[in-house]
């Protein structure tokens, strides 16, 4: 276990270091989800206590404390002069109009804000050392004592506020399972400067706690979704991975089975050589002894050595092709005169077989863009198959111009066998031949189209056919006009 982890990391670093365009995504697959996480955190914590939400309670806070202090000092018109009844009136008005921000008293707008409300307003006086309410939203906490211990949930802040007679005290406290945030101010004589009493009251943070922990939540599940996608990312890179190296092996692969091809073709070509020119001086010296059977045999042998000579020397071009070391490169040639060439040498085999071959178009003017072996491979090949193809009748191989789309066609035209519309449609692939009791006995390898097509195309050319079965074939090739 332990090796083979050791194995897939020697691995991993061996394929960075061979591809080092990887380590770009891998420092994204990193870094990304770093800096989602960052980001996160950092919003999160600006949101946090000491942050903006702090400070927004606070200003909620001060406005609110600023209001209640500006309507409750014309109820304090001299230090013992005070009016409770009316303070109760403003107590009550600002709760009622606290939770009714439409403010039907009219009154401005500014106490309550959407997530804030005052609630357990008290004014709050000394008298003989007791701190006691004089005025309050829950008329019960009217004339009570209260206890300013520092333990007890932000009542000392009363006893701060008048001490110190600065504003500006508060504190978040929690009750019956509810967060606020408790404010207390000194109300003073304008003159004197002396605290005549101190009022406090709560703001609920709880909506904005809620909202606030709805948005951490949401920050969190997208920081997941994020780094779920990014690790998805991380997954798909893997296997990309593991096709690049697959594709490197099928690379390898690929040069060892065209090493393997080439080595066995090159290392037969001796051997076959070899049997074809002693089975050749064997059928001339026997020729004299040999009965009618024998000569067959010799036949057949001869034959079967000519068949596997094209085969190995097909599927030594095939390779060559598919590998794309294959010359392509085009050469400004005068078809005609190649085509006549290719079709007396021909010629022989059709009229052993009692055909006529004839070429129209010895006067053909144009020079066409081709490699010059490969076009003199793919004429051979398709006058070839007619001859072979053809039992009984004609071969005519023409060419002429269609200067408009600037190529010269060449035409191979038969009156043998056809070709069936299935068969029409494999006809280009590899190896396929066609299967009739017609074709049954005529040798071949099935790569003659193929590679026919290939090298046609390669050289900005292309080969179709029209075929009727039993009545003959039509094949076009066209390569690319030269200018003169
Ligand atoms: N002129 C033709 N007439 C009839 N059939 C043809 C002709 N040319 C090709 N074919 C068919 O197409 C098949 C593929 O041709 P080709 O790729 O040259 O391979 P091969 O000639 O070695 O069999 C042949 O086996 C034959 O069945
Ligand atoms: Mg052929």
């Amino acid at each position: 276990m332990n090796f083979s982890i050791k194995e897939f990391l020697i691995d991993t670093f061996d394929f960075i270091r061979q591809n080092p365009a990887i380590s770009y995504s891998l420092l994204l697959i990193v870094v990304l989800p770093l800096v989602l996480y960052y980001n996160t955190t950092s919003i999160i914590n600006r949101l946090g206590d000491d942050g903006a939400v702090g400070q927004s309670i606070n200003d909620q806070a001060a406005i609110n404390r600023d209001l209640l202090t500006m309507m409750l000092l014309p109820a304090f018109p001299g230090k013992d002069s005070l009016d409770q009844e009316k303070l109760q009136r403003i107590v009550d008005s600002v709760a009622t109009y606290g939770n009714d921000p439409a403010g039907t008293d009219g009154a401005t707008t500014t106490a309550a804000d959407e997530g804030t409300k005052l609630e357990n307003i008290r004014v709050i006086v000394r008298d003989d050392y007791i701190f006691k309410a004089v005025a309050a939203q829950d008329p019960q906490k009217v004339g009570k004592a209260i206890n300013t211990d520092p333990s007890l949930n932000g009542e000392n802040l009363i006893a701060l506020a008048w001490a110190s007679a600065k504003k500006d005290y508060g504190a978040q406290i929690e009750e019956a399972g509810k967060k606020y945030f408790r404010i207390a101010n000194p109300l003073r004589d304008p003159a004197t400067g002396e605290v005549y009493a101190v009022v406090t009251a709560d703001i609920s943070t709880d909506k904005i706690m809620t909202q606030i922990s709805a948005t951490i939540i949401q920050a969190y599940i997208i920081l997941v979704i994020a780094i779920l996608l990014s690790l998805f990312l991380v997954f798909q890179h893997t296997r990309l991975f593991s096709y690049v190296g697959l594709s490197k092996k099928l690379l390898a692969q690929n040069k060892a089975k065209d090493d393997f091809i080439r080595m066995a073709t090159h290392e037969l070509r001796a051997p076959v050589t070899i049997m074809n020119m002693y089975t050749e001086t064997l059928k001339e010296e026997l020729a004299p002894v040999v009965n009618k059977d024998q000569k067959e045999y010799i036949e057949r042998v001869l034959m079967s050595i000519h068949n596997l000579r094209d085969l190995m020397s097909d599927i030594l071009e095939v390779s060559h092709i598919q590998q794309g070391r294959t010359d392509f490169k085009p050469d400004k040639i005068q078809p005609a005169t190649i085509i006549k060439e290719i079709v007396n040498g021909i010629r022989p085999k059709a009229v052993e077989k009692g055909l006529s071959l004839v070429f129209e178009g010895e006067d053909f003017p144009h020079y066409i863009n081709v490699n010059e072996v490969c076009f003199k491979r793919i004429i051979t090949n398709l006058v070839e198959n007619s001859v072979k193809y053809t039992p009984a009748g004609k071969v005519t191989v023409s060419i002429k111009a269609e200067t408009a789309k600037k190529r010269g066609v060449i035409t191979v035209q038969d009156t043998g066998l056809g070709i069936s519309a299935e068969g029409q449609a494999h006809l280009f692939e590899q190896f396929y031949r066609v299967k009739t009791q017609d074709t049954e006995s005529i040798p071949g390898t099935g790569l003659g189209l193929w590679m026919s097509r290939e090298m046609a195309r390669r050289m900005g050319g292309d080969i179709m056919l029209e075929s009727i079965e039993h009545m003959g074939s039509r094949f076009f090739v066209w390569f690319p006009l030269a200018d003169k």
